[in-house]
């Protein structure tokens, strides 16, 4: 197989922190061994509830975040021996809430064409209008200001910005969460063009499965910090094998009424990302529980045309 485009490989990140003030540091671990690649051109979703991981994952992989163990690799070159400008070029992110990441007192010019002025680049002014036109953003607001905007048009800003430099790789953190659902579909439909017309490979994370459905080619399900599910996303969406991830098919609206809602539900219980505990992870939420689950560790295997963390799959 050719080099994936970007490569996670058994990163682990430990969190260490206080309850309260003077308690004793606990550790929470984000990310155990977790592994993800995803082949050039393709879109891997990154799926599971709030708290799962899935940004740190996303910090771990631009480079914004050392991991404590483990290594990212873009199109095969290691991201840690990387010079920052050489960097952005290959991976550029989007996030949840374009309002934090553009600057209000900017023009949207100036916000989209500032990678350009931090890294090097050529003709400013050409490369903006092209940026624009890109995303569906009409030319007449390159002089406004983020607060002129709609969110879509907000997001779509966000967009040009991280495509100027012209990268490879563009991680999306849940870039439609903070948007209305009608303008989610059009910001989503944005994504899919772009990916096809730029030969993008794209991580798109969302806590929503419904969302990821469109995009992405494959799916990886993680749960308290492991990858507990992936496949592809016609085989995940069709013979989802992991109870959490029949779970989460319940929770998001299945448009066609033929295919029928998974039994599965979650129950009240919360992760808990502290609890210490030698077996399943989900074992404490599991609607198939069984005694072994709550000490016998589960590893990743294949089930039919699936990865799967659990052995009663
Ligand atoms: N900087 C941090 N310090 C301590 N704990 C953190 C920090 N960032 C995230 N966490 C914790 O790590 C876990 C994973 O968080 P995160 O990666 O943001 O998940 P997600 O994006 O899936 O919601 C959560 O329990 C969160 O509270
Ligand atoms: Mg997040």
């Amino acid at each position: 197989m050719s080099v994936p485009m970007i490569r996670l490989s058994n990163a682990r990140k430990v969190y260490r922190l206080r309850r309260r003030m003077f308690a004793p540091t606990e550790e929470l671990v984000a990310l155990n061994n977790l592994s993800l690649d995803v082949a050039e051109g393709q879109t891997l979703g990154l799926v599971g509830e709030s708290g799962c991981g899935k940004s740190t994952a996303v910090s771990v992989m631009l480079g914004l975040l050392r991991p404590d163990a483990g290594d990212v690799e873009i199109a095969g070159k290691k991201i840690g021996e990387m010079a920052v400008a050489d960097r952005v070029r290959l991976i550029q992110p989007v996030f949840q809430n374009p309002n934090a990441s553009l600057n209000p007192v900017k023009r949207i010019r100036s916000l989209i064409a500032q990678p350009l002025r931090l890294h090097g680049g050529e003709d400013e002014k050409r490369n903006v209008s092209h940026m624009m036109d890109l995303v569906g953003l009409p030319t007449r607001l390159a002089d406004a200001h983020p607060a002129e905007l709609s969110g879509g048009q907000r997001q779509r800003a966000a967009i040009a910005r991280a495509l100027i430099l012209n990268p490879k790789v563009l991680i999306c953190d849940e870039p439609t969460s903070a948007l209305d659902v009608s303008v989610q579909a059009q910001i989503i439909n944005l994504l899919l063009s772009l990916k096809k017309e730029l030969g993008l490979t794209m991580v798109f994370v969302s806590h929503d499965l419904g969302v990821v459905e469109h995009l992405a080619d494959r799916v990886a399900v993680m749960y308290l910090g492991e990858k507990i599910e992936e496949a592809t996303t016609d085989t995940l969406f069709e013979a989802a094998q992991h109870p959490y991830t029949l779970a989460l098919l319940a929770a998001s609206l299945l448009p066609d009424p033929d295919i029928g809602l998974p039994k599965q539900t979650l129950g009240n219980a919360a992760a808990d990302p502290f609890a210490v505990n030698k077996g399943c992870l989900f074992a404490p939420r599991c609607p198939i529980v069984q005694e072994s689950c709550q000490h016998v560790a589960q590893s990743l295997r294949p089930v039919n045309d699936s990865l799967v963390r659990c052995d009663k799959a």
